[in-house]
């Protein structure tokens, strides 16, 4: 029992595309929370790499995060998936030819969608089994039962991504440990299990208080929380721990670039959306021209708008330019600061002690 034993019960979110760092896990580890790597976007070689640093930076328990691929994931047969076929891969071709002056501008060569890594959750699940690592939480899908079991039987504690009552349900059914309840204010990606589906808009303490009834295992409350008294309402609501991600992302632990960072600080950006821009899934991040421009005409095809415009976003890093960069960023994103990370989990957790 990892969660249900945590010293303080705040968690790091798992942050892919490099937020999420080895140092990062650890140092919120040590100060008695919860650590994620972010296995998303990474090949089984690269995190293999950050669990072992983790391992010799602490001896704290930790969790990795994996992306649950469309052909794993057992929430979607009977359900509509939205854009199919020939229709999405029309669909993405026209997104793409929407992105090329951007690219061109820029000499960039836009992606093929297809590009990917086909084996790779098969790699990560291998990875995690082998390394026995302590929590192993799941994104974008919900893996069948046969995998639960499998990694009980390796001692690893499993946590699902929800974001309503019936994924909570259907999650709590296929054998999950605990449940990450993700709200409509979080940064980055919703987690939807069905990625065709339009994300509930219901807050955060009202999903935790419609869950709750339903099962005993802890529940984690994630989105949009940034200060103690956020933390405390959401377990006033009757959550067992909140999960934060936004407000690590300027932690000097965390492997937020420089033009990321500024751009958090940045007084002309003033808001966040919820949009497809980047990858072809909803996700919150901060309001700038590409996401105005581009949102309204991004396809529900995730990974495959992901694909696209990776090219362009690695040459937005390369030159520092955040407009075209993917600046995930929850609703509370203002009250993050350039602290410790064991600052910030003594800082959320100051109203939560004594439980
Ligand atoms: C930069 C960034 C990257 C994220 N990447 C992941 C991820 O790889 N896996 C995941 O389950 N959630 C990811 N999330 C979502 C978090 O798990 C969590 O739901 C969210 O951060 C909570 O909202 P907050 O950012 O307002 O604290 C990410 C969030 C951010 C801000």
């Amino acid at each position: 029992m990892v969660i249900a034993e945590l010293a303080v019960p705040v968690v790091a979110a798992p942050m892919a595309g490099g937020p999420s760092t080895a140092e990062l896990v650890a140092a919120v580890g040590e100060a008695g929370g919860l650590g994620f790597l972010a296995g998303g976007y990474l090949t089984a070689e690269s995190l293999a790499r950050q669990i072992a640093d983790v391992w010799d930076a602490s001896s704290r328990p930790f969790g990795v995060n994996l992306f649950v691929p469309d052909h794993a994931n057992t929430y979607l047969p009977d359900r509509p998936r939205g854009l199919s076929g020939h229709d999405r891969a029309q669909a993405v071709a026209l997104y793409r030819d929407a992105l090329a002056g951007e690219a061109a501008q820029r000499g960039v060569e836009l992606a093929e969608p297809g590009v990917g890594m086909p084996d790779a959750w098969e790699r990560q699940l291998d990875l995690v089994v082998r390394e026995r690592v302590p929590v192993v939480s799941f994104t974008f899908g919900l893996p069948g039962a046969a995998v639960f079991s499998e990694l009980s039987r390796a001692g690893i504690e499993t946590v699902v991504t929800v974001t309503d009552h019936d994924e909570a349900t259907a999650a709590i059914s296929a054998g999950a440990d605990a449940l990450c309840l993700q709200g409509p204010d979080a940064g980055g990606h919703r987690g939807t299990l069905d990625p065709a589906k339009r994300p509930a808009v219901a807050s955060l303490a009202e999903l935790v208080a419609a869950v709750r009834p339903l099962t005993q295992l802890p529940l984690i409350a994630a989105g949009g929380i940034a200060t103690a008294e956020g933390a405390a309402a959401m377990v006033a609501a009757g959550a067992d721990a909140v999960q934060l991600g936004t407000a690590f992302l300027l932690t000097p632990e965390a492997g937020t670039s420089l033009a990321y960072r500024r751009a958090l600080a940045d007084p002309a950006l003033t808001t966040t959306t919820v949009t497809r821009a980047f990858s072809g899934r909803w996700a919150r991040a901060l309001t700038t021209d590409f996401v105005l421009r581009y949102g309204p005409l991004a396809p529900a095809a995730y990974p495959e708008v992901h694909h696209v415009t990776v090219p362009l976003r690695r040459a937005a890093a390369a030159t520092d330019e955040p407009e075209l960069l993917a600046l995930w960023a929850g609703t509370g994103w203002r009250e993050a600061t350039a602290v410790p990370a064991a600052t910030v989990v003594a800082h959320i957790a100051r109203s939560l002690t004594g439980r």
